[in-house]
């Protein structure tokens, strides 16, 4: 484990491990790479990503909260929230097995506090690096009232080509298309792509899989989730974002761990809640 000045000055942390190695930056508590030893590179991240503190990383795994998307009353406020733009504090390091576990920290300051999410809290990071990815995030309520808050682990997963790249576990749950605002009946097939694609599956509890077309296959095993975002720009979207190259949608696809809408976390005044989840490739 090494602490290093990464891409824009940003710090990151570098772990090589027995099983798996990985890069973290605190801007964000982002992890930007997980490779399994003898793997290749899991997460995608965007060639033309900013890497400043103002922006946040295109790429890896953002953490959405505590917010997703545009804030519901206050449209001036950050999207998905204020936590991937934060710098995190690297608290711990450890091993356990053959993993290397690492433990981020945020907590509420005087800008949060004046921000569209006002209130007291602690956010507890931690990522296991080992022939698995583990990533959990705590969230304690530090006020003496509860709080409702969103969260995403928006995940980019590395595909080598979304057009041949399927999802399935998310058969038999209706979803929201976000592009229509259109809520849609459930599919009998695995999700696939000829569009661009922005699908939130409310009530979709524990395991997704995706199935690349050269044959990898990466496992989504989640616990303390209700909600999957499923998410390819496609051809204009690209276009029209600056922090992401015109021609690198066919290279990815977000599927989201996320608690969001009608599934946002309800927490009572000393209270946690986790959500965790673990992703595993396949040859
Ligand atoms: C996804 C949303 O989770 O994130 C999309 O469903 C959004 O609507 C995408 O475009 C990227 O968001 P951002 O803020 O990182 O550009």
């Amino acid at each position: 484990v090494r602490l290093a000045e990464g891409r824009g000055g940003l710090t990151v942390v570098r772990v090589a491990g027995r099983a798996g190695s990985a890069e973290i930056y605190l801007h964000g508590a982002q992890v930007t790479d997980f490779t399994p030893v003898g793997g290749q590179p899991v997460l995608f991240l965007s060639g033309a990503s900013r890497f400043e503190a103002a922006a946040a990383i295109r790429g890896g795994v953002p953490i959405c909260f505590p917010w997703f998307g545009a804030h519901a009353l206050d449209p001036a406020a950050p999207a998905h929230g204020f936590a991937r733009l934060g710098e995190w504090e690297f608290v711990d390091a450890h091993e356990s097995d053959d993993d290397v576990v690492l433990t981020f920290l945020l907590t509420d300051t005087p800008a949060t506090r004046a921000s569209a999410w006002p209130h007291r809290f602690e956010a507890r990071y931690t990522v296991s690096i080992g022939a698995r990815l583990t990533l959990a995030l705590q969230v304690t309520n530090r006020e003496t009232d509860a709080f409702t808050y969103e969260e995403a682990l928006h995940t980019y997963l590395r595909v080598s080509d979304v057009r041949g790249t399927t999802v399935a576990g998310l058969q038999g749950t209706a979803f929201l298309n976000q592009l229509t605002g259109v809520t849609e009946p459930a599919e009998n097939n695995p999700v696939g792509f000829a569009t661009e694609t922005d699908r939130l599956y409310p009530g979709s509890r524990g395991r997704a899989t995706v199935a690349d077309p050269d044959g990898r296959t990466v496992t989504i095993e989640s616990d303390g989730s209700d909600s999957t975002v499923v998410w390819n720009p496609w051809i204009d979207k690209a276009a029209r974002m600056a922090d992401f190259g015109d021609d690198e949608w066919p290279g990815m696809l977000c599927v989201e761990t996320a608690n969001v809408r009608r599934d946002q976390v309800r927490l009572d005044a000393g209270r946690s809640h986790t959500t965790t989840v673990v992703f595993e490739v396949t040859v």
